[in-house]
């Protein structure tokens, strides 16, 4: 089998020769032991117990698993607690107040620290402010915000009066906004009037009033002032100011409110296979137990360090790992507004030398664009803070992992190359640190109590060095717990390709391509269903398609991701119009672009539009998207006589050639 990136036809899996942690970091690692695999395994389920003893329960839990209705799996059940309360209160009980939580880094250069005792005072003023706006425990309330403080905040605030919140990373569109706000009849949302993007002052207040427009219900919105006189704004009915409301509830207390380790803690859609973005839904202790022990054990965060995940929260890495984790650990976590490269391309670095970042984690993307930049930029910084180097979101080739550890981590920070999802919670695959060697080009074995394998069609383990589907044999405590309104869809689309409920065999399947050697090292390839992985961002080509057929004029549309592994995966759109192919397309190609943005965000935006009289189609009527992808990726075609319509694939050469 091949997959989207083209792997696996002839292609060799590269990994680079291993390499070892350093003594120095082993000797002051949070996970050294080597037995943890066996021991895990051995006392499998209960070794969760581990993650679950780094969280303060108000009642404790009766059971660990509880598996009697698979898929749909329960955690650390009868058991209670509350997460703010886990990331916040109990902090400043332990005498550290004054440490701080927070420390951002604005886009401006403006800095802000906030001490647990100042996360302390906002989360419980912006509680009793949710509150007196009449947000009920399992209300569901919806952030719209950039990287600023006030997001995390709002999110504790929610999770300290039970109200399950859905983030919506700020750069989507208000249709996107308003399908998300709908799907989860969600009637509270706190967003800002604006923020800096590129340089400008960019109105996000003006696409809240759109989506609120598109909505058949209420939405109580709470506006937090960022831009002050760079964009006046003016609030309307049912909306409040952000900083009058702190005013209005200075000094206000909230009480944690108890939830059942199994009640939400938040939604977070995300791109599926289908058009709709589908609500993940994660709950309170399972997810809360498993990032802080993942940032412990994987990340090798300590009370004392400063880390950094230089990710947006508007996606799953910022809420697991830039605040749930991090803070439930009680560390500093260090939160950017901005880019890599403004206003230098040593932004990032300059970032690490003043805070001094000990454990620094990021997205293959951004590693490929600082190699690409050069190594002047890291040397102009002292960089000697840094313990432990991270990534996610995508497959990390040896090149850029080698440049990142010799030119980020000195040659001795060990890198970890974690892979996990927004349905798995937390991360499932990456190396120990302060256990395994290092591989570079694999992410590494199953984490201990994880049961990763690859397995082929019929469900068996494929040899060494096969490319395979990733799939996941036991359930783990971050896992989702279905979807949102979609119980079924949840079974059918992760559960049953690889189940067999009548042996009582349950198997994950992640939706992605792997190979793994005989170590159980695993290399992750990439999404074998429509999704495309844009810079660690998700996207349905569904979605995108769906846009573009919207457009007048447009008869059809597939859309492909190309990838040549070194650079980010470029969006293909390949468009047949009614009448066929023909001039005035370029008024259409806008015309596309604009809808894709509108539909989803510019993040969605195709690089590239091909016209085609007909896309190429298989007797029976489907559109041949591998070979559309192979087209795109400029590879080997092999067998076309399937077709219906051979001719076109020249056809389509020939425009892109053209471009
Ligand atoms: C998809 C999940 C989990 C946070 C980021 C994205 C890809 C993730 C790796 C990795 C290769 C990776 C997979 C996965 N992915 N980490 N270390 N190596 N691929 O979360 O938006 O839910 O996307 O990202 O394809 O299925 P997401």
């Amino acid at each position: 089998m091949a997959n989207r990136n083209g792997w696996g036809r002839g292609r060799s899996v590269p990994t680079g020769s291993p390499q070892v942690p350093p003594d120095s970091f082993v000797e002051q690692a949070n996970v050294a032991d080597e037995d943890v695999y066996a021991t895990f395994d051995e006392e499998w389920p209960a070794c969760w117990e581990r993650a679950a003893d780094l969280l303060s329960w108000d009642r404790p839990y009766d059971a660990v698993l509880e598996d009697d209705d698979p898929p749909f799996y329960r955690w650390f059940t009868g058991g209670r607690l509350n997460a703010a309360y886990n990331c916040v209160d109990r902090h400043l009980e332990a005498g550290r107040k004054t440490h701080a939580a927070i420390r951002w880094e604005g886009k401006h250069g403006e800095r802000e620290t906030y001490t647990y005792r100042d996360l302390y005072v906002a989360v419980n003023e912006f509680a009793a402010a949710l509150r007196d706006l009449g947000v009920e425990e399992d209300d569901v309330v919806t952030i719209y915000l950039p990287m600023i403080p006030e997001l995390p905040i709002a999110m504790l605030a929610c999770a300290r009066i039970g109200a399950p919140h859905s983030v919506v990373f700020a750069g989507l569109s208000s249709d996107a906004l308003a399908t998300r706000m709908d799907a989860a009849d969600s009637e509270y949302l706190v967003t800002c009037d604006g923020y800096y993007r590129r340089g400008d002052a960019f109105n996000q207040k003006g696409k809240v009033d759109n989506a609120r427009l598109a909505l058949e219900h209420e939405v109580e919105t709470v506006v937090v002032d960022r831009l002050g006189d760079e964009l006046p704004h003016v609030l309307g009915e049912r909306e409040w100011d952000y900083h009058d409301l702190r005013e209005e509830f200075a000094g206000a207390t909230v009480d944690p409110v108890s939830r059942d380790a199994e009640d939400m803690l938040f939604l977070m859609y995300t791109s599926g296979t289908t058009g709709e973005p589908k609500g993940v839904v994660h709950t309170t202790g399972g997810y809360l137990a498993h990032v802080a022990w993942t940032s412990h054990a994987v990340l090798d965060v300590e009370p004392e360090d400063t880390y950094w995940c230089s990710a947006d929260i508007g996606w799953i890495t910022g809420h697991s790992y830039i605040v749930y984790g991090p803070l439930a650990l009680g560390t500093t976590t260090v939160m950017y507004e901005g880019t890599p490269d403004y206003p230098d391309r040593d932004r990032l670095w300059e970032i690490v030398d003043r805070n001094a970042v000990d454990v620094f984690y990021t997205a293959p993307t951004a590693v490929r664009a600082f190699m690409k930049w050069g190594e002047e930029y890291p040397e102009r910084h002292d960089l000697s803070s840094l313990r432990l180097l991270g990534t996610v979101g995508e497959p990390i080739s040896p090149r850029p992992w080698n440049w990142y550890r010799e030119h980020v981590g000195d040659g001795e920070c060990p890198v970890v190359d974690t892979w996990w999802q927004t349905e798995t919670g937390a991360i499932l695959i990456s190396t120990l640190p302060g256990v395994d060697e290092m591989k570079p080009g694999a992410a590494g074995p199953g984490l201990p109590g994880i049961d990763v394998q690859v397995i082929d069609e019929r469900g068996e383990a494929v040899d060494p060095g096969q490319i395979g589907y990733l799939t996941v044999g036991r359930p783990w405590p971050g896992m989702a717990r279905t979807l949102y309104g979609g119980d079924d869809q949840y079974r059918e689309e992760y559960w049953k390709r690889f189940s067999d409920p009548d042996a009582g065999e349950w198997r994950y399947f992640s939706g992605d391509a792997a190979a793994i050697d005989e170590d159980g090292y695993v290399t992750v390839l990439g999404r074998v269903d429509d999704v495309i992985n844009v810079s660690g961002r998700r996207l349905s080509t569904m979605e995108i398609e769906s846009a573009i057929t919207d457009v007048e004029g447009v008869a059809e549309a597939a859309v492909v991701g190309r990838s040549s592994g070194t650079t980010a995966t470029e969006i293909y759109a390949y468009v047949s119009t009614e009448g066929g192919f023909g001039p005035g397309d370029d008024a259409v190609r806008e015309t596309i672009v604009d809808n894709v943005e509108t539909a989803i965000g510019p993040i969605a935006t195709p690089d590239t539009v091909v016209f085609t009289p007909e896309l190429p189609k298989t007797r029976s009527g489907k559109i041949m998207r591998r070979l559309l992808e192979d087209i795109a990726n400029g590879d080997d075609l092999g067998d076309t006589s399937a077709l219906r319509n051979p001719e076109i694939v020249g056809e389509i050469q020939a425009a892109i050639g053209e471009d």
